[in-house]
């Protein structure tokens, strides 16, 4: 199913899927305003204006990122379409009173990857933590093995072979009002609180 950030250009922001309170205390309201309204904005909207004109202004956005991937020369295009991507995946990988129990199908995959369900989360958040700078931490399905990823910048599964069940930003603007330095505490807090783990078990499926 296409979603609203798929829709071919001009590519538009999709709303965020629950209101800009719902992951208080973990995630302030400020931080989502900010997060959404202006830097996932401005993502969506310099893609906009760099590929109009060009072979790229009529494509889905996954397809952008697919055609920008690993070519210096739309290296501003894929920055920009990869974050306005994984953004827009960011946000249904959180819901309020998430956390918890991953779904069984799920959590069988966890155990024959990981060992316990506690492990994965454990390397999940070691992996968020130790990205340096900018950047993303992903659980994804390699093949048919969960596996634990750490993106720089803008880069993403999606061009890297495999297929993106959960993600959690840990650029500075995703924590930094609410968390300062503490990354290490949000992205805990956020596995603990807010990981939308039915979301990654359905994104298994696709
Ligand atoms: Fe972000």
């Amino acid at each position: 199913m296409a979603t609203a950030a798929s829709t071919a250009s001009p590519l538009s922001l999709p709303p965020l899927p629950y209101p800009e309170n719902a992951l208080e205390p973990v995630i302030s309201a400020k931080t989502l305003s900010f997060h959404h309204g202006k830097h996932h904005k401005t993502y969506v909207e310099n893609t906009n204006k760099l590929i109009a004109g060009t072979e790229l202004a009529d494509l889905p956005l996954e397809q952008i990122v697919a055609a920008t991937a690993g070519r210096p020369e739309r290296v501003s295009i894929f920055n920009n379409a990869a974050q306005a991507w994984n953004h827009s995946f960011y946000w249904r990988c959180l819901k309020g009173k998430g956390g918890g129990e991953p779904p069984a199908v799920l959590k069988q995959k966890m155990e024959e990857a990981f060992g316990s369900v506690d492990a994965c989360k454990k390397e999940l958040s070691a992996a968020a933590v130790a990205q340096f700078g900018s950047g993303w931490a992903w659980l994804v399905l390699e093949g048919s093995k969960l596996k634990v990823l750490k993106t720089a910048n803008a880069e993403t599964p999606l061009t890297q072979g495999s297929r993106p069940l959960l993600a959690i930003d840990v650029w500075e603007h995703a924590y930094y009002l609410d968390y300062q330095n503490r990354r290490v505490d949000h992205v805990n807090a956020l596995i603990d609180k807010l990981a939308n783990w039915e979301f990654a078990a359905q994104n298994m499926s696709k």
